[in-house]
């Protein structure tokens, strides 16, 4: 059973539980091998705080002192750790160092036999190189195993590997395939070579294609993906287990791994790491440690890598902050920055889970960062939802924020003289009544900006221009210092605001219905901005002072449920959930009948009966798919029930 705390781009902070416990995702799963055990997994748990491990169930079954004991005492008792114990197959083992004789049978049959929580389907490890044809045959092979695996697999839980190559089509399809089975987690396979070949633009295709096939509900497991320096990245991506055989096998050959790389201990300079492994060491009294010694100091250094760069990408998760950690992690190494820009070929798919807004500011780390689907997000929305109040714009340099504030003056003025103002921002064009909302105001940009990002700045806004026929475009150097704003000038600037808005969040039919005239703005006396849109006597929508978006009020859903057809905006709840709805419960995922698919995370929705009555407004949490495979969880927070359901 796997339910989502937190989540921030593909990433999510889930609660993963096995009959041998819950464990937070994302997390690492260090590997132990069963016969060399370089760092004991009692210690694992005690000293690391790792609550599963993964092992191997070929190696135990091929010799004979270890199958005998696992057979009789469980594997659990063999490898003296309590928590959760994954176990691979020997795909990887038959693939690499030469064909073995086991069957899929023998494989699940053992593997269930000794008691592990999470048994491996015998995939076929299809490689890089293969062709289409070999790699769809072989696809074949494995999803027939699959079932087999499916139906022996009793109370233990099993893997299911994606398999693929790098041919999306046939990763997506497997995927698919896969959600259609009873299958409890689903490892991502034959992605170490890419990994080894330092091939990571290719690896963000090949997990991106795979998401994009799997069931949301159910955990991903990057199998092989154990270095630090790409934790934050596969995070981002939607991976929530990863195992490292690293840590270990770097160290016997004296490999140190770092945030930044590996660095072999022979040619380092120092060593300054203040890790609990390395403390009280320096390069030279590491290198003179007997041979055991050092390889159990290096393997335990290595995890603290590992787990410290974990648990930074958790933190940066609750934050919401982690394209900012995997922007500067990929800056470690230029195949990592191919990866990173890569992912902007799949930036609508990831947009699809962006929330709408987040409570911080958002970091501007370089030209990459464009490749964020907040940006994407915004450039269709000004295109698709802006109306100009005019024919003719006036282009202002982006000189500080709130532009408003900044320009309060000049674009005074500028209205005077029948222009509409328009920012030239990082983000392309920003009309001055969209300058508070998220991500506009809520970000941060050097001020010394790169020529890239203002080339597209630029690009965009004349893109914009010609889209919202502004029959004449001046510099905003033409515009004169006025007189300062008037109180009535300010009052309809905050109309064209309040609109506009309306317009951007929830798209031009529902405005026009949410803003029927007389139309009343209430503002805060403190801050003089827009706090409550009433519109002819009905509280419609109140503007959030942290995002600059709208919270939408009862009377202003029931006025899009008018105005706009079915489903847009709609979450459907069955008629045994709807009297608690409209008391003002959250909505469980399990009530959900239908849900609009272009509900994103966090956006204001209407909850209804199934006869499409209004019961609730609230913000969703999960998107359409994943409330639909979601047995677990709250699809929307409920803010305030109608209360006539009684
Ligand atoms: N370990 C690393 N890669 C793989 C894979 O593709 N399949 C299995 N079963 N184990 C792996
Ligand atoms: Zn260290």
């Amino acid at each position: 059973m796997f339910e989502i705390v937190r989540r921030d781009g593909l990433a999510r902070i889930g609660r993963f539980s096995t009959r041998a416990g819950e464990i937070e995702t994302p997390a690492l799963l260090p590997v132990v091998n069963p016969k060399i055990c370089t760092v004991p997994p009692k210690e694992l748990r005690e000293e690391f705080g790792f609550g599963a491990l993964i092992t191997n169930s070929y190696i135990i079954k091929n010799t004979p002192e270890l199958r005998e004991k696992a057979l009789s005492e469980g594997l659990h008792s063999l490898l003296g750790f309590d928590g959760i114990i994954m176990t691979d197959s020997g795909t990887f083992q038959s693939h690499m160092y030469g064909e073995v004789e086991v069957t899929n049978k023998e494989m699940v049959d053992f593997q269930r036999d000794v008691g592990s929580d999470i048994g491996t389907v015998l995939d076929i490890f299809t490689e890089p190189y293969w062709t289409k044809k070999r790699t769809a045959e072989s696809i074949e092979v494995t999803l027939e195993r699959m079932q087999e695996a499916c139906s022996l697999k009793g109370d233990m839980m099993i893997n299911g590997v994606v398999q693929g190559s790098v041919y999306h089509d046939l990763r997506e399809d497997c995927a698919r395939r896969m959600a259609e089975m009873d299958i409890d987690v689903h490892p991502i396979g034959g992605v170490v070579p890419l990994m080894e070949q330092y091939r990571y633009s290719e690896l963000v295709d090949v997990v991106i294609a795979s998401k994009k096939g799997l069931d949301p509900s159910r955990p991903v497991h990057l199998f092989g993906a154990g270095h630090p320096m790409v934790l934050a990245l596969a995070a981002l991506m939607g991976c929530d287990l990863f195992d490292s055989a690293s840590y270990a096998k770097f160290a016997r050959d004296d490999r140190m791994m770092f945030i930044d790389g590996t660095y072999r201990l022979a040619d380092m300079q120092s060593l300054d790491c203040n890790c609990p492994a390395c403390r009280g060491h320096n390069i030279s009294s590491l290198r003179k440690l007997p041979k055991g010694e050092r390889t159990k100091t290096i393997a335990r250094h290595n995890l603290y890598q590992i787990t410290s760069e974990l648990a930074m990408v958790k933190r940066y998760i609750r934050e919401g902050r982690l394209w900012e950690l995997a922007e500067m992690r990929c800056r470690a190494h230029p195949a990592l920055l191919d990866a990173l820009r890569r992912l902007k070929a799949h930036t609508a798919f990831l947009e699809r889970y962006e929330p709408l807004s987040r409570e911080g500011a958002m970091f501007y780390t370089g030209p990459e960062s464009r490749a964020r689907p907040q940006f994407l997000r915004y450039s269709e929305r000004v295109m698709h939802r802006y109306v100009p109040p005019t024919d003719k714009a006036v282009l202002f340099p982006d000189a500080g924020k709130p532009y408003s504030r900044v320009y309060q003056q000049k674009f005074a003025e500028a209205r005077r003289m029948g222009l509409t103002p328009v920012v030239m921002s990082p983000f392309g064009p920003v009309p001055a009544e969209l300058d508070e909302i998220y991500p506009i105001a809520q970000s941060l940009f050097p001020s010394i900006s790169d020529a890239e990002t203002e080339k597209v700045s630029e690009d965009l806004t004349m893109d914009f221009i010609s889209a919202m026929g502004f029959v004449e475009t001046v510099s905003s150097e033409d515009i004169p210092e006025g007189p300062e704003e008037t109180q009535e000038e300010r009052d309809s600037a905050d109309r064209l605001r309040a609109k506009a808005v309306a317009r951007y969040q929830f798209g031009m039919e529902a405005a026009d219905a949410l803003f029927r005239e007389p139309v009343e703005l209430v503002k805060s006396r403190k801050t003089g901005k827009i706090r409550n849109v009433i519109s002819d006597g009905e509280h419609v929508l109140s503007m959030r002072a942290g995002d600059g978006l709208y919270t939408l009020r009862a009377e202003g859903a029931a006025r899009i449920l008018d105005a706009v057809p079915a489903p847009a905006m709609r979450v459907v709840v069955d008629d045994d959930a709807a009297p608690f709805v409209s008391e003002g419960r959250n909505v469980f995922s399990r009530f959900v009948l239908s849900m609009d698919p272009e509900i994103r995370p966090m956006e204001e929705v209407a909850v209804v009966s199934s006869d499409g009555r209004l019961l609730a407004t609230g913000r969703a949490l999960l998107t359409a798919g994943e409330t639909a495979s979601f047995p677990k969880g709250v699809a929307v927070k409920v803010r305030s029930g109608s209360g006539d359901d009684a």
